[in-house]
């Protein structure tokens, strides 16, 4: 198993620019199962999540070119409508390719993703939504079988704005006789790039990014080309490493309204931060203020970014409040800072974070894709070595982080 090593307390500084976003390219990939043809997707991220989602939908029959530039995703000669069991169990996201296989194959069979490392991720909200599509389900020998003549539309009121739940609803009734509502949807602004794609596709998806989704079918797909947008995770990621070491960096390819939130808390804690169009530039203070974050769904605090900024508030002059709102695990890495001299403790679904004048390196292990992106931040904030086990977490989410980091000076090695 390889490790990172990472020589911390450096002050970083130079360009990043932001890669696309996992979380669009995800529900946009199984999209590309609606339409019986070619997709093209440009500023695709080059990461785990995004790698097994191509094995998945090649095991369906789909047929996948990756260049240097852009993806070309064939799915003519799609066949299968069962989702692997154990690549259901390994990403957790592949839910979404649900939806689009009742849309396109009147069918799907698909295990239950299981807990994961940041909590029980039921998936009520989306079977009920399908139930109420007009999908018979039956669950046999751990299997969910899911099948329709065809799919009627529906008014579906969500009992919390659950972004898997919105993205299989719009996936699934493009292909619904009649208009589907979606009321209380996620306004994540991945739901507002999936409307984009669908509709650039053929489809016709209205009000995306407000709580009222209408979704009209069926509809007559062709093919497309696509860029996916910036990953507002990955820039948040990378302006709190500036923050934390003290560095001046520009992020390039960003989208400065999906990360107004981040950009607030940030300047909040006395980072100075300029925007001019699609780049960022943040300038860290000597030392960081606290601060008090609530996770909320978009356009609150992602909760994608709150063990980043746990991380980062660790020597911040004062005490921080962190509470997590979306889900019930999210504080694994929280021992982890522990050990490289973070005073912090958790009550119930908040942590109450010490700062203290500098961590120092240590052997952590990373127990979720944002958690790790935490323990890298302590890592160049940290004096000393810090060895990360378990870095595919991290590549599931985050493309050439140490290509990345290391020009703008880090001093981070795989090994
Ligand atoms: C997506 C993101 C993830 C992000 C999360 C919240 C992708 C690939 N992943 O995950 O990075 O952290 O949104 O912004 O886009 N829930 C239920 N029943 C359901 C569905 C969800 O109880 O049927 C609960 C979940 O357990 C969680 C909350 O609702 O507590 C929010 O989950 P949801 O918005 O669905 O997150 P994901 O789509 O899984």
């Amino acid at each position: 198993m390889e490790s990172y090593i990472v020589e911390g307390g450096n002050s970083l500084e130079g360009v990043i620019n932001i890669s696309g976003s996992k979380n669009a390219a995800l529900p946009i990939i199984a999209a590309t199962i609606l339409n019986p043809g070619v997709s093209i997707i440009k500023n695709c991220p080059n990461i785990h999540d995004v790698k097994n989602m191509f094995i998945i939908l090649e095991m369906l029959g789909a047929k996948i070119n990756r260049n240097i530039d852009e993806v070309i995703i064939d799915t003519t000669n799609i066949n299968s409508y069962e989702i692997p069991a154990n690549l259901m169990h390994e990403m957790r996201s592949s839910v979404i390719i649900a939806g689009a296989l009742i849309g396109r194959m009147k069918k799907c069979t698909f295990t239950y993703p299981g807990g994961c490392e940041i909590g029980a991720r039921p998936i009520n909200m989306h079977l009920d939504a399908f139930k109420q599509l007009g999908v018979d389900i039956v669950e046999k020998d751990g299997y969910i079988i899911c099948e329709c003549g065809k799919l009627n539309s529906a008014d579906i009121t969500l009992d919390f704005p659950s972004v898997g739940a919105t993205e299989n609803i719009m996936l699934a009734s493009c292909m619904a006789d009649g208009i589907t509502y979606i009321r209380n949807a996620a306004r994540e602004p991945e739901i507002k790039a999936l409307q984009e794609f669908i509709n650039d596709m053929g489809g016709k998806i209205k009000g995306a990014g407000s709580n009222t989704i209408s979704i009209e079918g069926p509809t007559k797909f062709h093919d497309i080309e696509h860029k996916v947008i910036p990953d507002r995770i990955e820039c948040g990621t990378y302006m709190c490493i500036a923050a934390g070491t003290k560095g001046t960096l520009e992020l390039t390819n960003v989208i400065p309204e999906h990360v107004s939130s981040i950009v607030h808390k940030l300047r909040g804690i006395g980072n100075r931060i300029d925007i001019d169009h699609d780049k960022i530039l943040i300038k860290a203070p000597d030392r960081i203020k606290s601060t008090k974050i609530k996770t909320m769904p978009y356009p609150g605090f992602p909760t994608d970014m709150q063990s980043q900024f746990t991380s980062l508030v660790t020597t911040a002059k004062g005490t921080s409040i962190i509470t997590e709102n979306i889900f019930e695990n999210r504080f694994k890495y929280i021992n982890e800072l522990i050990r490289m001299g973070a005073v912090a403790t958790i009550e119930g679904r908040t942590v109450i974070v010490e700062g203290v004048n500098k961590l120092h390196g240590a052997e952590v292990d990373v127990k979720d894709l944002r958690g790790g992106a935490a323990l890298i931040i302590a890592a160049l904030i940290a004096e000393g070595t810090t060895k990360i086990n378990g870095i595919n977490y991290i590549e599931r989410g985050y493309e050439n982080i140490v290509e990345k980091l290391s020009i703008i000076g880090a001093k981070i090695k795989k090994q």
